[in-house]
């Protein structure tokens, strides 16, 4: 492992950069990071997704800069989307899952970059297991909450949009830390289970938007961690990795998240690159530890050496500019056989409780009714 040296490059105040954080550490999201890249007069920027809780603060900064801000969403009414108007960004209505794709093909109209900054949130549902291997029929195409409607085919509806425009330079999305991981990882399989093969269809996300560059656009894709609403924590860092080198997958601020999107909209060195943020509240100086499970120890901690790829600090801008190119192929990864492997798992230890219970309940009342 290289110690720490490309890292501790991009950590805190760095030569021409401005550290969001003051000289004790405590950072002060007031200040403007001066590592921010400086969007041309000629920009205008659609951000789908923008009123939602990252979106807002990404609108907020574009427009403090001067740019011209487009934003779609579902309700434009929307107290959220009130406030962004109020900024003076265009607020425009649109649905990713709406087959028909005219208000889609108008927000993207006459923008020069696409922020898509939008995910499902659904719950599995028992019946979901019965289409598990049949993605051609059930919730994920009837239900359009389905992460297979939003973030699969909502997003590659949008880059389709995109590419009929021909104005577009880039297309940055906004997925998940997970979706870079093994379909086996334990994180990976139990949020499949639980939240509808969310995972599997933000990666089918992420390959319809590195698609684009086969296109001639440009694309960056961010993978936060879990988000945090509050500013980052005193004393607390950023950790930034290139594509899917492996990272602790603390908490992070969306603060943050918000100002690694927008670096990632204009900057050199995101284009065509995937990025994870996540967060840590202490410097780990090189060695972190993740929770991990096996069949011999269960759920536990290990100790993980931070990959070269992976560097920590608080200047979000300055970690950006190590970031390099993607050079992988992203498959689609085989996801479901380990979320039906969960599942049958579940249902064999209900059944031996059950099993037990109903037996053990047989005991005590035959054993009561002899009494009697
Ligand atoms: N929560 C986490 O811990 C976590 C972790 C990693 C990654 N992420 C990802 O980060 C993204 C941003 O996070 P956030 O906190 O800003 O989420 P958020 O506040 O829930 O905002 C998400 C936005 O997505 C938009 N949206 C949902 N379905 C849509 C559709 N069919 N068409 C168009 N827009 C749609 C909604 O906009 P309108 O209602 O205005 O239409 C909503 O404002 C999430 O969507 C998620 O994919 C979240």
């Amino acid at each position: 492992m290289r110690h720490g040296s490309s890292r501790t490059a991009a950590s805190s105040t760095d030569g021409a950069y401005v550290s969001g954080a003051d000289s004790s550490g405590t950072p002060d999201t007031k200040k403007t990071p001066n590592g921010r890249p400086t969007p041309g007069t000629d920009e205008r920027v659609l951000v789908v997704g923008g009123a939602g809780r990252v979106g807002t603060r990404m609108v907020t900064t574009l427009r403090s800069m001067g740019v011209e801000t487009r934003v779609m969403t579902r309700d434009p009414s929307s107290e959220a989307s009130a406030k962004l108007a109020q900024l003076g960004a265009e607020i425009v209505p649109g649905d990713v899952t709406d087959i028909d794709t005219t208000s889609l093909d108008a927000a993207v109209n006459g923008c020069t970059r696409v922020i898509a900054c939008f995910g499902a949130q659904r719950i599995s549902q028992p019946k979901d297991v019965l289409f598990l291997f049949n993605e051609d029929g059930g919730p994920s195409v009837t239900d359009q909450t389905h992460p297979a409607a939003v973030n699969h085919r909502g997003v590659e509806r949008l880059a389709e949009a995109c590419i009929k425009a021909g104005t577009i330079k880039r297309f940055v999305r906004v997925t998940g830390m997970s979706a870079g991981y093994p379909p086996f990882d334990f994180i990976a399989v139990a949020l499949n289970a639980v939240l509808s093969m969310t995972i599997r269809f933000q990666r089918l996300g992420e390959i319809a938007t590195r698609n684009l560059a086969n296109h001639g656009i440009e694309y960056a894709i961010v993978r936060p961690g879990n988000l945090l609403e509050e500013p980052r924590p005193n004393g607390s860092v950023v950790i930034i990795g290139h594509n899917s080198t492996r990272q602790p997958s603390g908490k992070v601020s969306r603060d943050d998240v918000a100002e690694c999107v927008l670096g990632a909209a204009f900057s050199d060195s995101a284009k065509n690159a995937t990025i994870g943020i996540s967060g840590k509240s202490f410097t780990t100086g090189g060695v972190t530890t993740e929770m991990s499970w096996d069949p011999a120890r269960g759920m536990h901690y290990r100790a993980v050496e931070l990959a070269d790829e992976v560097f920590e600090g608080t200047d979000v801008h300055a970690m950006l500019g190590e970031i390099k190119e993607d050079t992988d192929t992203l498959a689609p990864g085989k996801y479901q056989p380990w979320v039906f492997l969960l599942v049958a798992l579940l249902a064999g230890v209900f059944t031996v409780i059950s099993a037990v219970v109903i037996a053990v309940a047989k005991k005590l009342l035959s054993a009561v009714v002899g009494m009697a």
